[in-house]
């Protein structure tokens, strides 16, 4: 069937501006890098992009490595946006990364500039595109002059392959030189994207305070931990979640019963609040002084629905806040 899009789609999405850019994205954005692979059913893919822009949801993150196989979310995607949604490009934001390993041998991976413009030439093919509005650097190398790497990053906005450009997984420091950089060479820096969320913290150490001097928006991804900060893990480990996988990052075995324990309060707390822990680990990270927007994945509609019920409540009594910082550092 012929997908129209929603009309309300707009209303239903705060948009929050990226940093000192020109570009504002949805306070929720959807990133692709599991449940849309060549292992995946397609069409629960199609369902649950149909619903994010449906929704609001006009920032759609990928990277060249998602999948698997790495590369078939891209053309996953590549194939949704052919039949979905040829005649809404100029109404969504499109991110993909080089970093990670991608192909053998000495140029299918890290930050030279051998490996990340083959890479993001590979990336537009697989999504029939012509750019993508965000260009990353997926993590630091390193062992490649970031000079190079950031020149690289450089060329692919000047050759109208990306607009904007970002960098992921950099440290504050990391962050710093990379943005003396750009800056000198005048590339739009526009966006970092961390890992971020209750169960990590990493980027209150000096990370969001760069961002904010440099006036850099931030993104943050894995916001549910995986999953972790949701209801799917209190009573068992689901066959079909992600830490039942063979493949993946979350081992069951990072669940242990003092996680849980922290987990089962937090979402006490939430319960209380009328939200799911999924809801209010989200507003919890919507909150943040300079946090843009929530990089959030699902594997199924119906969490994107839940997710996106966080909007609904982004405020926290002092007293909720102080409950939260006590589980977290219990
Ligand atoms: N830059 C980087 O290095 C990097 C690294 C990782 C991720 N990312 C980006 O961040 C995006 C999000 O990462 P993520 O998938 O780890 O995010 P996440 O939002 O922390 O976890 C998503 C998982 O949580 C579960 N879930 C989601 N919503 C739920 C809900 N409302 N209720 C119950 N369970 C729910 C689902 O698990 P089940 O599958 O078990 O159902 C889903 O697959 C990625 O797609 C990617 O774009 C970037």
């Amino acid at each position: 069937m012929i997908y129209t899009p929603h009309p309300d789609k707009y209303s239903q999405m705060p948009f929050r501006r990226c940093g000192k850019s020109g570009l504002k994205l949805p306070a929720i954005s959807l990133g692709l890098w599991h449940n849309f692979g060549g292992i995946d059913t397609e069409e629960n893919a199609r369902s649950i992009l149909r619903l994010a822009f449906d929704r609001g949801i006009t920032h759609f993150d990928l990277a060249n490595n998602y999948g698997p196989p790495a590369g078939s979310a891209e053309e996953t995607f590549g194939r949704v946006l052919r039949s979905d949604f040829h005649s809404w490009r100029d109404h969504m934001v499109i991110s993909t990364k080089a970093g990670y390993h991608m192909w053998e041998g000495p140029y299918g991976e890290w930050g030279s500039k051998k490996y990340l413009v083959a890479s993001l030439d590979q990336s537009l093919k697989r999504m029939g595109l012509d750019y993508v509005d965000v260009f990353y650097h997926h993590r630091p190398d390193p062992e490649t002059p970031l000079e190079e790497t950031m020149a690289t990053l450089d060329l692919v906005v000047r050759q109208g392959k990306a607009l904007y450009a970002g960098i992921s997984n950099y440290n504050a420091e990391e962050t710093t030189e990379a943005s003396r950089i750009l800056r000198r060479l005048g590339t739009p820096f526009i966006i970092h994207q961390p890992k971020y969320s209750m169960l990590v913290r990493t980027p209150e150490n000096g990370l969001l305070d760069v961002l904010e001097k440099e006036g850099i928006g931030c993104i943050a991804f894995s916001p549910l931990a995986q999953g972790l900060l949701t209801n799917r893990y209190l009573d068992e480990i689901p066959a079909d979640s992600r830490a039942a996988k063979s493949w993946g990052f979350l081992q069951q075995e990072e669940i242990t019963p003092g996680l849980l324990l922290k987990i089962k309060a937090l979402s006490g707390i939430a319960h209380r609040r009328d939200q799911t822990l999924a809801q209010m680990a989200i507003a919890w990270l919507l909150k943040k002084p300079g946090v843009t927007s929530v990089l959030v994945g699902a594997s199924k509609p119906g969490q994107l629905e839940d997710s996106l019920k966080s909007l609904e409540n982004l405020r926290f009594a002092g007293e909720e806040l102080g409950q939260i910082e006590k589980i977290l550092n219990d």
